[in-house]
């Protein structure tokens, strides 16, 4: 199991999670309950991915079966597309504390959504709920640097994480070494760039090579690179797997292999065209 990750606000987080986009119906539980036997300890879910309901059903379960809820970090996202004003802040805060029947450990603004122009209120709105202990760590996601100078420069308190798309198509170095600068955990999403780079040569020879299946071996290129990341799997065989990544290290030639996979693609939609 990868070491956990030092937070800002002095809590901490494990450096491996799951992903939950795109996980529905009877799959949400299967999904939790497999994770958790597994022995992941974040969970990564979101107002927007519509299935708190049973992620909050699952938790619960395993609480009752004995997990302790305390060592599980359940992570939220406020989506913020109709508006990202305080009263909107509090309004879905609420709903996804209330669909998950359980504290939220990590609560991000998904998008910064810049022309709006309203994620340096929402950023307090955060912090007010930090106060309030409503939440324990507060994070943002989807922020370039220029976003995060502002919530920075303007409130004078920065987030834990920042979650970004980031995999060996797009290792995001000028905003990663920004995080470092300043404390920030970076968390990756799809950081299997959503399964497509499970296919890639240089990938296949570096896992042949190790032993290992093409996604072990970018998740430990993730790791290695100290970030954080949530890859998503919705068949406990591939989450098992996906958490079994400390028996092998990747030497400097495999690093340098990967990288030069970098071509700045992305697999979802650039921060500053998300409204
Ligand atoms: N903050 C944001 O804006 C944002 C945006 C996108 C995603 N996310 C977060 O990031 C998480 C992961 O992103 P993602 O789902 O887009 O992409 P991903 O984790 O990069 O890739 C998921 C894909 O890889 C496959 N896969 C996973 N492990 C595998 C293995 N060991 N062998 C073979 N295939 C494997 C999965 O298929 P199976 O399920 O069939 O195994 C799925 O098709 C999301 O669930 C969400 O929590 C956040």
């Amino acid at each position: 199991m990868p070491a956990d990750l030092h937070l800002l606000d002095g809590r901490t987080m494990p450096a491996l999670g799951f992903g939950l986009y795109k996980v529905a119906g009877p799959d949400v539980g299967t999904v939790v309950d497999a994770a958790i036997a597994a022995g992941y300890r974040l969970a990564d879910g979101a107002e927007f991915y519509g299935n708190e309901r049973e992620v909050g059903d699952a938790v619960r379960r395993a609480v009752d079966a004995g997990l302790d809820r305390a060592s599980l970090t359940l992570t939220s996202k406020f989506w913020g597309e109709e508006s990202q004003s305080a009263e909107a802040v509090r309004t879905s805060f609420a709903a996804s504390e209330a669909a998950l029947g359980s504290p939220v450990d990590l609560y991000m603004i998904h998008w910064p959504r810049p022309e709006r122009g309203e994620f340096v209120g929402a950023w307090r709105e955060l912090i007010a709920l930090q106060g309030e202990g409503r939440i324990r760590s507060i994070a943002v996601s989807n922020f370039t640097q220029e976003h995060l100078r502002r919530i920075i420069g303007e409130t004078g308190v920065a987030p834990v994480v920042n979650q970004v798309e980031l995999h060996p198509w797009l290792p995001q170095h000028a905003l990663r070494a920004f995080h470092a600068e300043h404390g920030i955990v970076t968390q990756a999403w799809s950081p299997l760039g959503r399964g497509r780079l499970l296919g890639d040569p240089v990938v296949g020879r570096i896992a042949a090579a190790r032993g290992v299946s093409p996604a072990q071996a970018i998740i430990r290129w993730h790791l290695q690179l100290g970030s954080a990341l949530v890859p998503k799997s919705s068949n406990p065989h591939r989450l098992r797997e996906n958490l079994d990544v400390d028996g092998f290290v990747l030497s400097d030639d495999d690093v340098a292999a990967i990288a030069t996979l970098a071509t700045d693609e992305r697999t979802g939609t650039h921060p500053d065209d998300r409204q």
